[in-house]
């Protein structure tokens, strides 16, 4: 089949932003944790573990086997920060919590063997300001119980997590979680944003790169890499002539352990069809699109 075009002004609309990095607008940031408690882990393997994060990056890991919370990435050469003895205390704490937790929801389910319980909780900032908040438990993968800050309450997802809800409402109050998101969070994410806005706020530039494979006998795939770039949004399309070529397939990776991001776009030609195709990228870390052309004598 022909490869579909379609006229390259309208295909432009949806990818023409700003050249040049962000606005006046600061941030949002975002601060978020991760928690994963399994009742029986495989040998070897931690029964608990915690990762926080800021904005999409890993900073902070703690598990039962080390008992230590360390440093991840960038953060390895960052001074002052975090106090390192009392995090790994406090996420010792909040281990024995969160495994007393789990065990908690086993027995309301009248269950034994391997269950997985994770938590995640967060809040975000923007312009310095608090703007949102997320705490949220799911078990064996099932959403099972939610905070709402506005009412505030925790919200059951399960028949069970009414047990959980009273628990932690009597315990303690609805309030003081609600206080923990709002205030003490923002205020943690604004003592960490001193350290790590170099980090967050970096500008990595893609590498492009087009391969070329035929398949099925007489259909070409053109393949468009961009690489190690940062942050994550990025545009890429395809074109011949003036036209925009409709994109067959597409795919993008998880941040990778050098903190940059991959994505790629692909189009499907004849095998016959010599070229030109073009394919442009767009980042903020670009003054103007990256365009990398192909033709088949190449
Ligand atoms: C229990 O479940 C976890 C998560 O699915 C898995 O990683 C672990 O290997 C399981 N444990 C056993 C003993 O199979
Ligand atoms: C670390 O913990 C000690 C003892 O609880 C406390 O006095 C100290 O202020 C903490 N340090 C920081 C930086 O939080």
């Amino acid at each position: 089949m022909m490869s579909t075009m379609v006229p390259v002004l309208l295909s432009l609309l949806l990818v023409v932003g700003p050249a040049v990095a962000q606005d006046t607008q600061d941030g949002p940031y975002s601060l978020s944790f991760l928690y994963i408690g399994v009742s029986r882990p495989k040998a070897d393997i931690a029964s608990f573990q915690f990762t926080g994060f800021i904005n999409d990056q890993p900073f902070l890991h703690y598990d039962s086997k080390s008992r230590t919370a360390e440093p991840l990435g960038p953060w390895e050469q960052v001074d002052g920060m975090v106090n390192w003895e009392n995090e790994s205390q406090l996420q010792q704490a909040r281990q024995d919590n969160f495994m007393e937790i789990l065990k908690d929801v086993m027995g309301y389910y009248r269950d034994r063997g391997n269950h997985t319980f994770k938590g995640t909780f967060g809040c975000e900032i923007r312009n310095d300001n608090y703007c949102g908040a997320f705490w949220k438990y799911a078990y064996d993968g099932r959403d099972y119980i939610k905070f709402n800050t506005e009412i505030p309450a925790w919200i059951p997802l399960q028949p069970e997590a009414v047990n959980t809800k009273v628990k932690w409402e009597t315990e303690g109050s609805a309030q003081a979680f609600k206080d923990f998101l709002e205030n003490e969070c923002p205020d943690m994410l604004r003592n960490y944003l001193q350290f790590s806005r170099p980090f967050l706020d970096r500008q990595d530039p893609p590498s492009v790169s087009i391969t070329s494979h035929v398949d099925q006998g007489n259909i070409r795939t053109l393949k468009c890499v961009a690489d190690n770039f940062y942050p994550k949004p990025i545009s890429m399309y395809w074109t011949q002539a003036d036209s925009v070529v409709e994109i067959k397939s597409w795919g993008e990776g998880p941040l990778s352990e050098n903190g940059t991001y991959q994505s790629w776009v692909a189009v499907k030609i004849p095998s016959s069809d010599r070229g030109p195709y073009s394919c442009h990228v767009q980042h903020s870390s670009l003054a103007q699109p990256l365009t990398v052309t192909w033709n088949k004598s190449q």
